[in-house]
């Protein structure tokens, strides 16, 4: 595997791992393989990942004395919100947000939010994402928590990075890897709401 952590900061690489190990070889089916090109990031790398980058909000939050206060972004980060949080060895409070795309009158794409999180005025927020991708996401949910909700602050912890598709000017504060401009699947991300239960990252075909 090649080097993916650099000292607990921005991770440089990701692995390239194939389809290696028997669990995968049983995930990946024969329907399977006609859709993924190869796992991008194995269970155990993500594992070991998400492990780190608990420590790194944890050191933060004891730096700064402020209460753990996340809110996971629906649906994509579910399970990397399920399992960063079990690497927390302190009290996590946790909430959810809804939010999607719509044609409106105007051109371009426009977000709504479906899930209000509970009352954050005053807050320090930390939000779970799957993916930065382009950015606009993340820009909207921000500007909402900030302006709209009065948080305090909003810092953001994503999954997953693709800097090369940035439209936004908006950069994670904790980033798990740092992925190739190519579309992944598995550990929460999905396909048409296919493939988000597989336990590792892997790379789709059609993109
Ligand atoms: P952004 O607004 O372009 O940053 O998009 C963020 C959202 O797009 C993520 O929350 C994902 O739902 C989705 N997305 C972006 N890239 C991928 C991918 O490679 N696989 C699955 N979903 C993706
Ligand atoms: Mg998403």
């Amino acid at each position: 595997m090649t080097k993916i952590i650099d000292n607990f900061k921005k991770v440089i690489e990701v692995p390239n791992e194939g389809i290696k190990t028997r669990r995968e070889k049983t995930l990946v089916t024969d329907f399977l393989k006609e859709r993924i090109d190869r796992v991008l990031i194995s269970e155990k790398c993500l594992e070991l990942r998400i492990k780190e980058m608990a420590n790194e909000l944890v050191k933060e939050i004891r730096q700064s004395k402020k209460e753990l206060y996340i809110v996971s972004i629906l649906k994509g980060s579910v399970i990397f919100a399920a399992d960063l949080i079990r690497n927390i060895n302190f009290d996590v409070n946790l909430d959810f947000l809804s939010v999607s795309s719509y044609v409106g009158r105007k051109p371009g794409k426009k977000l709504r939010i479906n899930l209000e999180p509970e009352d954050v005025e005053g807050k320090d927020i930390v939000l779970l994402e799957d993916i930065l991708d382009t950015g606009n996401t993340l820009n909207f949910v921000k500007e909402y928590f900030l302006k709209k909700k009065k948080a305090r602050s909003v810092k953001i912890c994503a999954l997953l990075d693709k800097p090369s598709r940035r439209e936004k000017e908006i950069n994670a504060d904790f980033v798990g890897f740092s992925i190739p401009d190519c579309f992944v699947v598995g550990c929460g991300l999905d396909y048409n709401q296919h493939f988000r239960n597989l336990p590792f990252i892997a790379v789709f075909k059609k993109y």
